[in-house]
């Protein structure tokens, strides 16, 4: 086989050892590796072939290698396959962002995410017929708007408080049974998004369709395994059929909910009466049944699987640290006593908002993605083809030794305002970056917040000792042997 591998920097040469050649948030000094975060020892060279293929399939995170994590760019040409890891912020920032519209979503992403987001869906979508989509989905996301959920996310954030009160009752060790805390935040951050943007009208059967929507995930990796290969989409693979069902349960519930409102339309205007009006200012023509179908797909599985990811992790790095903890509890006591969080209080709770973003730079929710060009170009030193995957592996970026300090050690205030100043702007990016960044970022953020907050106010959290969760990429950051927790009623 054809093998070549590349790896470089794009950045200028160190003046000196000591000093960085980007600028770098400030944390404070010397602290030490926190073992518990790393949960694998990268590859120290790309992994090629078979072992590559295994790698990718079984956990995508594990085949960045080490160059990932040190420099600007690795180049993996094999083959079958040419990709380039994009790690230097100047030249992400480039792709993204600067020259946004020379490229597509890759062919791997687009195969892996077409069953769980739909084909032609925002998320998928490139172009007017993007650009439309976008528009019309909008108002949903203004600040105003946002804030409007604000009681419905604090009331399904108390639901959550008191099943895990009842569970700690129903236990004959009373507050000290560990509980699941992945399967808890699924469940919760599904409520939100039907309460909020589907007027709550959607009457899911919650368990069956994470559980139907993680099997579609399982499918995703094949898929987008294939698509590397250049494989037709039509050759099965081990769980083919259990995941095609899967995917025809999802669509099958989202057909449902459309029908459901078209007979009966909602009391408050909500993001599927958007959808439903929706007009593109260009053609004049409304959304296709098909084209509403993707759409929900995308925002309900897009838009909680994600968070609840997000608040997985969070949940965890805050149960080993005390000190964080304590501090959180004291901030959400300062702000919201012992009520109920409201919109006013949101932009108070600041060291919550911390916690989150930098649990999202340990533990990415969306460990990479991919990108495409539309005809040859060249980035930074690289000249990519139309059929070059050019990869951000968020995942190694938010852990590069050159752009972090103690890369590995969990500390919040690298977010405090100052601490942040000369970062580069495309050194975190947990939402994306450019026109294509998620729509649903600060609806995630405020969410995430008023669930955090009420939480820790209510829960001592501790970690479950000798069990370390291990991240396992399936499209999301999920977890390989799920996250059992403490919950101690405070
Ligand atoms: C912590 C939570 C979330 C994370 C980490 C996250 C992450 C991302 C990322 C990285 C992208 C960009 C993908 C790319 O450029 O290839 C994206 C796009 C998107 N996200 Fe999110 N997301 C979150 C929550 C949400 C929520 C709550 C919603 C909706 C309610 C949502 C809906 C979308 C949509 C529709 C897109 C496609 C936007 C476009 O292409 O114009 N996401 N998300």
């Amino acid at each position: 086989m054809n093998e070549t591998m590349r790896s470089g920097y794009s950045w200028r040469p160190h003046a000196n050892a000591a000093a960085p050649d980007f600028a770098r948030s400030t944390t404070p000094a010397i602290m030490p590796i926190d073992p518990d975060l790393i949960p694998f020892a990268p590859p120290p060279q790309p992994l090629v072939g078979l072992p590559a293929l295994l790698a990718f399939r079984r956990n995508y995170i594990e085949t960045f290698p080490r160059s990932a994590y040190e420099q600007g760019t690795t180049r993996i040409s094999t083959g079958l396959t040419d990709m380039l890891l994009l790690c230097d912020p100047a030249l992400i920032q480039d792709m993204l962002v600067d020259r946004a519209d020379m490229f597509i979503r890759d062919r791997p992403s687009q195969r892996a995410l077409a069953p769980v987001l739909g084909e032609d869906s925002l998320l998928l979508a490139e172009g007017a017929d993007w650009r439309w989509q976008r528009r019309a989905a909008a108002p949903t996301f203004r600040h105003e708007t946002l804030l409007s959920f604000v009681p419905a996310i604090a009331e399904i954030a108390a639901q959550q408080v008191a099943r895990w009160r009842h569970a700690g009752d129903a236990s004959a060790e009373a507050n000290v049974a560990p509980v699941e805390v992945g399967a808890a935040m699924i469940r919760t951050t599904l409520d939100v998004i039907v309460a909020t943007m589907l007027g709550g009208a959607a009457n899911l059967n919650v368990e069956a369709y994470g559980r139907e929507l993680g099997q579609v995930l399982e499918g995703a990796q094949w898929l987008a395994l294939f698509a590397m290969l250049r494989l037709p989409r039509w050759i099965p693979y081990p769980g083919w059929w259990r995941t095609l069902r899967a995917r025809n349960y999802l669509r099958r519930e989202m057909q449902r909910i459309i029908a459901t409102r078209r007979a009966r339309p909602s009391s408050r205007p909500d993001l599927l009466d958007l959808l439903v009006t929706a007009r593109d200012a260009e053609t004049g023509r409304h959304m296709t049944d098909a084209e509403l179908l993707t759409n929900l797909l995308t925002f309900i599985n897009a838009g909680h699987e994600t968070t609840a990811v997000a608040l997985t992790w969070t949940l965890w790095l805050v149960a080993r640290d005390t000190a964080v903890q304590e501090q959180l509890v004291g901030e959400v006591r300062a702000v919201a006593r012992e009520g109920a969080i409201e919109a006013a209080h949101i932009d108070r709770l600041v060291l919550c908002r911390q916690v989150l973003q930098e649990a999202m730079r340990l533990y990415p929710p969306v460990p990479a993605l991919g990108r495409q060009p539309r005809v040859a170009l060249t980035l930074g030193e690289h000249r990519i083809a139309p059929t070059t995957s050019v990869v951000v592996p968020i995942f190694a970026l938010h852990r590069h030794e050159r752009l972090w300090e103690n890369p590995l050690t969990f500390v919040p205030s690298r977010f405090a305002p100052e601490a942040g100043k000369g970062r580069a702007r495309c050194a975190y990016m947990p939402f994306g970056a450019g026109p294509r960044v998620c729509i649903g970022a600060s609806f995630a953020m405020l969410e995430a917040t008023v669930i955090l907050a009420t939480l820790v106010r209510a829960f001592r959290l501790r970690p479950v000792a000798g069990h370390k969760p291990k991240p396992v990429a399936r499209v999301s950051l999920r977890l390989h042997d799920g996250m059992p927790l403490r919950v101690e009623p405070r």
